[in-house]
């Protein structure tokens, strides 16, 4: 999978995609995560990538013209399943979201910044606009971070075990159930009996019963879906 991002700050983004199950991915070649400056685009001497909102309302406004071009070159190059666009007001980002993304096989994400970008560019060249939460973040540099992260993992050969995945909390609607491991008793703190009785069977029944009473207790929700 090749994921191009498009920012004003790739330095937001160099650390989180730079580690751990990202970083493996890059290495084994499962996934490439390509950063764009968007200013690099700009054909302003000042590589200004932003303007003065026409309804008079405080705060930048990110420009046609860059993300225009920065997208063209893109996808002049290969064709995209998605671009996407991070904004506190796109559609809810969720597991099964993230497990849709992570069949896909080229994806851009452009991450929005001051007050938004020009609206023609979500009009006219964006699939796909993903909130990861009901809250306002500075820019969508962490919420692209946070989607490559949950689809990156995703994809088989990214994690050394490849079906700890699967047994995500969300992955089948439910939380995951705990985890415990050595030692068995800690300042007599025990771990649940059945898990030391090497019995799969019983242990898969508990798993399952825990995973449905932390989901009623925690998230009611996720029974009502
Ligand atoms: N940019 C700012 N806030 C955001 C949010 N909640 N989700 C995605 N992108 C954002």
């Amino acid at each position: 999978m090749r994921i191009d991002i498009l920012t004003v700050l790739p330095e937001l983004l160099e650390s989180p995609l730079n580690h751990s199950i990202i970083k493996r991915a890059k290495d084994k070649g499962v996934a490439e995560v390509h950063i764009h400056n968007i200013r690099d685009y700009s054909t302003d001497k000042h590589r200004r990538v932003d303007d003065y909102a026409f309804s008079g309302d405080a705060g930048m406004v990110m420009t046609i013209d860059p993300i225009f071009r920065a997208i063209e070159k893109l996808k002049s190059e290969r064709d995209y399943d998605a671009i996407i666009y991070t904004s506190p007001d796109g559609e809810r980002y969720d597991q099964t979201k993230a497990n849709g993304l992570s069949l896909m096989k080229n994806i851009i994400i452009l991450c929005g910044h001051y007050k938004g970008i020009d609206h023609r560019i979500r009009e006219h060249l964006i699939t796909m606009e993903i909130s990861i939460g009901d809250y306002v973040l500075t820019g969508g540099e962490l919420a692209a971070a946070i989607i490559v992260d949950s689809v990156v993992r995703l994809i088989p050969g990214a994690m050394s075990d490849e079906t700890s995945a699967l047994t995500d909390s969300f992955q089948d609607g439910l939380l995951a159930p705990p985890v415990y491991t050595r030692p068995a008793e800690y300042n007599g703190w025990k771990v649940p009996e059945v898990l030391l009785s090497g019995n799969p069977k019983l242990i898969d029944k508990w798993k399952e019963e825990q995973s449905i009473e932390r989901t009623r207790r925690l998230r009611p929700d996720l029974l009502d879906e």
